[in-house]
């Protein structure tokens, strides 16, 4: 029989940036890795961790099904992905806003029809102004958002703004921030009630200087 105990814990990263700010911090906490040769699975130098790269988006998926127990994140994500995951950790790196923007100079103008916005984030956008009590119109767009207003697809975006510098480039601005977004530890709940000993241990090694420290 497998002793469940000797496996490593299962840690989903997202392909990116934020792979490599995750990469960093653990190498100066003793649980550096890398993935050779553009491999997907790797481990970290102390064997405590399989680490699997999967996209951004997919990542919740990956948790929830419990292939990967643990799993780095944002709240823009798991918004979208809707599960009831455990938040362990937020990191102090990856923060970002959520933002509804527009042109230049543009408001938020409320008429009797629907604000028409597009965005990566539905989910976020519909619950965020059905809360509000404004009827919208969301468009789902996979990227390259800032686009829809330069082209007249829509007038205003949903979109997360980090340095502001690509809505700046296309003559565009935030109108109003709606959330902060932050980055998280995240657990499969069911993963961490099992493992939650080791889980801490790891959690506990992790020193960033984050907000929960
Ligand atoms: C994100 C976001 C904005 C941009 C904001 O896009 O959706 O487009 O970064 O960053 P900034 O404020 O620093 O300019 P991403 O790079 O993930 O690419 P995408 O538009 O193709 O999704």
């Amino acid at each position: 029989m497998k002793n469940i105990e000797k496996e490593p814990l299962t840690l989903a990263l997202p392909k990116g940036r934020l792979t490599e700010q995750v990469k960093e911090l653990f190498e100066e906490n003793g649980m550096g890795f890398s993935f050779e040769n553009r491999k997907l699975v790797a481990h970290d130098k102390q064997g405590l961790l399989k680490i699997y790269l999967v996209k951004n988006s997919d990542l919740p998926t990956y948790i929830n099904h419990g292939i990967a127990g643990l799993g780095v994140c944002g709240d823009d994500v798991l918004f979208e992905a809707g599960y009831p995951f455990y938040k362990l950790k937020t990191f102090s790196f990856g923060g970002t806003a959520m933002c509804i923007a527009g042109h230049k100079g543009d408001v938020l103008e409320y008429t009797d029809k629907e604000l028409k916005i597009a965005s990566k984030f539905t989910n976020f956008t519909r619950d965020y102004f059905s809360k509000m009590g404004i009827p919208v119109e969301v468009i789902k767009l996979n990227g390259s958002v800032e686009l829809a207003p330069v082209l007249g697809l829509t007038r205003y975006i949903v979109d997360l703004v980090e340095t502001g510098n690509t809505l700046k480039a296309n003559n565009l601005e935030v109108i109003e921030k709606l959330a902060d977004i932050n980055v998280h530890l995240i657990a499969n709940p069911a993963y961490y009630k099992i493992h939650y000993k080791r889980i801490n241990e790891m959690v506990d090694r992790i020193k960033d200087g984050g907000k929960d420290e």
